[in-house]
């Protein structure tokens, strides 16, 4: 390929990477690459819906930051996968990619006494999901 067109692709998929990135409105379902052999259907998560159902205006609730092992309370990280700081397989101390999303979301949960906590509530099939 000329140099050119690579140059022009490596663009485009950038490009598409940032529209992404601002398309949480489109977000329904979770299914993380991360993730290779799945063994649920995808989590239900309408972004937009669901936090303005909850009633949750402060991205950080969920978008926390911190790096090396430590929470940063003055730091968000909106946009940026949780696959990107928490690994399938983590380090001893450190929260692995399931436990991350379910302590989340099921912890949120059952605090609020509000929202799924049952495995077919948030994993449904498709079909489900689109009749929602
Ligand atoms: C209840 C939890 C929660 C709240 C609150 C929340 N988000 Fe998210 N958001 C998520 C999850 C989970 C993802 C998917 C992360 C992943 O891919 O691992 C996500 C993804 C995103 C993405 C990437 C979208 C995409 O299509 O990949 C953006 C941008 C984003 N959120 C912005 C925001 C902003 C801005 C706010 C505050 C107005 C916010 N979020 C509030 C949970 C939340
Ligand atoms: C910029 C890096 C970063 C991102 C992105 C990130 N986390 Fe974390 N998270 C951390 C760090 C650092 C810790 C503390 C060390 C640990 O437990 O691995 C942590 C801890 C946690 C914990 C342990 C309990 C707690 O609250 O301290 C949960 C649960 C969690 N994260 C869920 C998530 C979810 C879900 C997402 C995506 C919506 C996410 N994280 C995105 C860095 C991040
Ligand atoms: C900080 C609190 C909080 C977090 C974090 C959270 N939720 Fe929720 N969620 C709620 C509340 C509150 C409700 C109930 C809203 C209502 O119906 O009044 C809810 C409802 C839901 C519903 C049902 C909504 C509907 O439209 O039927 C789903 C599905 C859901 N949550 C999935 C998730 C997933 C998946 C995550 C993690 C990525 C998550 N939630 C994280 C607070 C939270
Ligand atoms: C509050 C919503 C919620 C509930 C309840 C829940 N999960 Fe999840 N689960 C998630 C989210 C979000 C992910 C990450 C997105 C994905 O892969 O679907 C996930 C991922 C997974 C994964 C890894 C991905 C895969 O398909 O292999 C498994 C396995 C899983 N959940 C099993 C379960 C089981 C078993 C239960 C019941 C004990 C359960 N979950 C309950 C939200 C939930």
């Amino acid at each position: 390929m000329p140099r050119y067109l690579i140059l022009f692709a490596t663009l485009t998929a950038l490009l598409c990477g940032i529209n992404l990135a601002y398309s949480q409105g489109d977000m329904l379902v979770l299914s993380p690459e991360a993730f290779t052999a799945k063994r649920r259907p995808p989590a239900r998560f309408p972004h937009d819906a669901h936090n303005e159902k909850a009633k949750i205006d402060d991205c950080g609730v969920c978008h926390h930051g911190g790096e090396n092992g430590k929470r940063d309370p003055n730091v968000t990280s909106e946009g940026t996968p949780c696959a990107d700081c928490h690994q399938v397989s983590a380090a001893p101390g450190r929260t692995p990619l399931l436990r991350a999303y379910h302590v989340q979301c099921m912890g949120c949960h059952m605090e609020k006494k509000a929202g799924p906590v049952t495995c077919g509530q948030c994993h449904e099939t498709a079909a489900a999901t689109e009749t929602k």
